[in-house]
């Protein structure tokens, strides 16, 4: 058998659509079957945190190969999930988090509303089973993760076959000179009516990805959301697949902003790329309700030894003071170079936090002829060997309020990389 050949039955993504065939890595650049290089500049999808050079990561992930390569976590724990489970509930302070280990960031989110669900059922509230999320959102793209997503066109066909979810009407876009800017309802008393009387859940990102272009809540939304939810017993979900594991801020960007959610989901980054994996983090009063009363189901490779012990390893290099500190110096360095690209005519805005930003663009009047703006600045960067990720954002109304590329490199990226990625960045942006 050989893996280089001209035939290909993957059905991708993108049915029919050709892409790059990817045969090694070294550094932060994955290189292509024609020996064509790529710099990474979004962490593959925000997952390969640590480039892809990972020597102590893969030690860690053959030894556990070797120790334990599977059991089944519906009938046993590993020694490598309890300390996983542990070391994230002392990293979640004194929340006193409970852990769900899971597979992928969608099945994350799934399980935590099932975990709502359940919280509810045992409570005996029917209402536990409505929905509230926000507009603007990705949370996956299985059946409730779909559900809950706000972002119109990833939900596109599937909208029939999905749940009715109230969107929270919190986040509006407001026309400004160079663009929209994103206007965050922050009224308590508006923020009660949004939510309502009948609803059980409410998912949230404290920082909307991509799909937004990183538009981050305010504290202050989000501590009266909070409130609102503590006040109602509605369950707090911060989907934080993306934003989490320090990758904006701290293990969770929501407790950085001073809220303890009911639950917290993380991914990704979880792993550094190397093993499907998230975590579910449950705090004590829905975790104590449950037990001995609720079966919350799960998946084959969830809680995955190998994937445990990877997990283990990467937060303990995330968790290194010198490290820490590096990726500081990073978050600074990356924030400077970025406001720079503030002075070129394209750029109308940069919006994000820590090492996870939107350059926002202002869209050209022939845009309908020459395609979404964003998608030729993806392709301008990708000409380049750099890669991006492109988005285009809709208001609720369907006009455009956003085309932007979105960058999230690795946390060890060296700082002349870095620069090395804006420059690149900017070339292509003067070929607009
Ligand atoms: C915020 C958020 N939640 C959930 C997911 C789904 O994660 P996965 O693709 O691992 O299923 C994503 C993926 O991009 C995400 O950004």
């Amino acid at each position: 058998m050989s893996i280089s050949g001209t035939r290909n039955a993957l059905l991708g993504r993108s049915p029919g659509q050709g892409l790059p065939r990817i045969v090694s890595s070294r550094g932060h650049e994955i290189v292509g079957q024609s020996g064509e290089q790529y710099l990474d500049a979004i962490s593959g999808a925000y997952a390969a945190i640590l480039g892809y050079s990972l020597c102590s990561v893969t030690t860690a992930m053959y030894a556990a190969a070797a120790r334990l390569p599977y059991v089944h976590n519906a009938r046993f724990d590993s020694c490598e999930s309890v300390a996983l489970a542990n070391l994230l509930s002392e990293l979640g302070g004194s929340a006193g988090y409970q852990v769900y280990l899971s597979v992928s960031g969608a099945d994350g989110v799934e399980a935590a509303l099932r975990i709502a669900a359940a919280y509810g059922e045992v409570r005996g509230r029917s209402y536990q089973r409505q929905w509230a999320a926000l507009p603007n959102s990705y949370h996956g793209s299985s059946g409730f993760a779909l559900s809950t997503t706000g972002h119109a066109a990833a939900r596109g066909r599937y909208e029939l076959e999905l749940k009715r979810i109230t969107r929270l009407d919190l986040l509006r876009w407001v026309r400004t000179p160079r663009g929209f800017d994103a206007d965050w309802t922050t009224d308590r008393a508006e923020i009660e009516r949004a939510i309502g009387k009948d609803i059980g859940v409410v998912i949230l990102e404290p920082m909307l990805g991509n799909a937004a272009g990183c538009v981050e809540m305010p504290d202050s939304t989000l501590a009266a959301i909070a409130a609102v939810c503590r006040e109602r017993d509605i369950v707090l979900i911060s989907d934080e697949v993306s934003v989490g594991m320090w990758r904006t801020d701290g293990l969770s960007l929501s407790q950085s902003k001073g809220v303890d959610p009911d639950i917290i989901v993380l991914g990704k980054a979880l792993t550094a790329g190397l093993f499907p994996l998230s975590a579910v983090l449950v705090s004590p009063r829905i975790a104590l309700a449950l037990q001995g009363k609720a079966n919350l189901l799960g998946h084959t490779h969830a809680a995955h030894p190998i994937g445990c012990a990877v997990a283990l390893d990467v937060l303990r290099h995330l968790t290194l003071p010198r490290f820490q500190s590096d990726v500081e110096g990073l978050k600074d360095a990356f924030a400077t170079r970025l406001a720079d690209l503030l002075r070129l005519e394209r750029v109308r805005a940069i919006r994000g936090r820590g090492l996870m930003y939107s350059v926002c663009l202002n869209t050209p009047e022939d845009e309908t002829v020459s395609g979404p703006i964003g998608e030729r600045l993806y392709a301008a960067c990708l000409s380049r060997g750099l890669l991006v990720m492109p988005g285009e954002v809709r208001g609720t109304d369907g006009v455009r309020v956003s085309d932007h590329i979105t960058l999230a490199p690795a946390f060890n990226m060296p700082v002349r990389t870095l620069n090395h990625v804006v420059h690149v960045l900017t070339d292509a942006l003067a070929e607009l």
